[in-house]
């Protein structure tokens, strides 16, 4: 049998073969491994999808480096994502001006003193150790317009706007020949986008992995693609499988954004505990919280939810949270406290039962939606 055919306009505009992009995840934490490093991106576009880079965690130069380390492996089309909140994007980049790095501990002493306490209060009743993390302080998150500047010069196929709306950078993308994307989880936000000149806009349910909003996946779709029309539109949230993606299809999807099935692979960039959490999670086992950015993001469950949620403490804004976040998550993971240990996971994670090479999820996607589309569904009409 011969390679399964499987094309959609999306496969023309980026110049792939199959419409199946791996999601730009970045890093749950800081400290934590970016969730798409070089290695998926690589397989994932070299297995003929296009793999996305989460860029979110990188300096700008761990970034531009990446970039560079991608093409010196494949010279298949690519991704970068980058978290882009407006709030960040409407002020200058943050000015460094000596250290580049501020130590996580000395962060936590400038938050809020109820988050402080609580952080203190948790460490003495679990005899937690001390945190040695280090923030980098020129990150790609608080350089949004160094960031961005360093895709355009790069030339970076195809750029992905994690948060926020890359439209004030669009025309200058495509004058450079390249191709902008932008992911939301409600209609209003895909009309505003696709208003603003993206090619192609994510609809993300709120099954979906890490930030998520309130609509779930199979309401969402159609009504983002009405709203966004005529910009194509990719689904994503709860894809693990053939099936997600012929119904992503069937709705009106050019193609399917994935990442949770992507992230539990050999070259998902998750820590082998977290992966080991995922091949054992049922469709119940993640919460969406504000615990982990401030902002409403899905993980898989674990005690910090308890604790968050009885400490009765209001979440900070994004990225202060992130700060109050890690310096938790690092306490427990030094201490072995895995109860409380949880990263970025959506609802589909139930359906993962195996740690495969992102190759073989992307082949297997591939035959499974052939297979329903060209023998199963046709049998359904006259
Ligand atoms: C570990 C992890 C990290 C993520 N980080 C980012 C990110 O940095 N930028 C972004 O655009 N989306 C991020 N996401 C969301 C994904 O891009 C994607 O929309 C989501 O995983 C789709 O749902 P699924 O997990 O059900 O496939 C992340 C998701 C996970 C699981």
């Amino acid at each position: 049998m011969g390679k399964p055919v499987l094309r959609t306009e999306l496969c023309d505009m980026l110049g792939i073969e199959y419409p199946i992009l791996s999601a730009g995840m970045g890093p749950s934490l800081i400290g934590e491994r970016t969730g798409a490093p070089v290695e998926l991106v690589v397989a994932v576009s070299e297995a003929g999808g296009l793999g996305v880079l989460g860029a979110s965690g990188y300096t700008v130069e761990q970034m531009r480096d990446a970039i560079r380390e991608i093409r010196a492996q494949t010279d298949k089309p690519f991704g970068v994502d980058l978290l882009l909140p407006r709030q960040m994007v409407m002020m200058d980049d943050a000015v460094v001006d000596g250290p580049k790095q501020l130590p996580l501990v000395e962060i936590v002493k400038t938050l809020p003193k109820a988050h402080y306490d609580f952080y203190l209060k948790v460490k003495e009743e679990m005899n937690l150790p001390d945190i040695d993390t280090l923030v980098p302080l020129d990150s790609t998150t608080v350089r949004p317009h160094e960031s961005v500047n360093v895709c355009i010069e790069e030339k970076v196929p195809l750029f992905c706007a994690g948060l926020g709306n890359p439209g004030f950078m669009v025309e200058e993308a495509h004058a450079n020949g390249m191709k902008v994307l932008g992911i939301t989880g409600n209609s209003k936000n895909a009309k505003r986008m696709a208003d603003s000149k993206v090619d192609l806009i994510v609809a993300q349910g709120h099954e979906g992995g890490g930030h998520t909003g309130r609509v779930g996946t199979l309401a969402l779709l159609p009504q983002a693609i009405d709203a966004a029309a005529p910009v194509p539109v990719l689904g994503a949230g709860g894809i693990g499988d053939g099936r997600g993606v012929a119904a992503a299809l069937a709705m009106g999807c050019v193609g399917v954004w994935v990442g949770t099935r992507f992230l539990a692979t050999e070259e998902g960039g998750a820590l082998d505990i977290h992966k080991k959490k995922i091949i054992e999670a049922t469709d119940e086992d993640t919460r969406r919280s504000y615990l982990y950015t401030g902002k409403t993001s899905r993980a898989n469950y674990n005690r910090f939810h308890d604790l968050w949620e009885d400490s009765g403490l209001e979440p900070l804004p994004f990225p202060t949270q992130v700060m109050f976040a890690s310096a938790m998550v690092e306490s427990f993971n030094k201490a072995g406290k895995t109860d409380y240990i949880g990263a970025f996971a959506g609802q589909v994670s139930g359906l993962i039962k195996e740690i495969k090479p992102a190759k073989e999820v992307l082949e297997e996607m591939v035959e499974e939606t052939v297979d329903i589309l060209k023998n199963k569904i046709p049998k359904y009409v006259a």
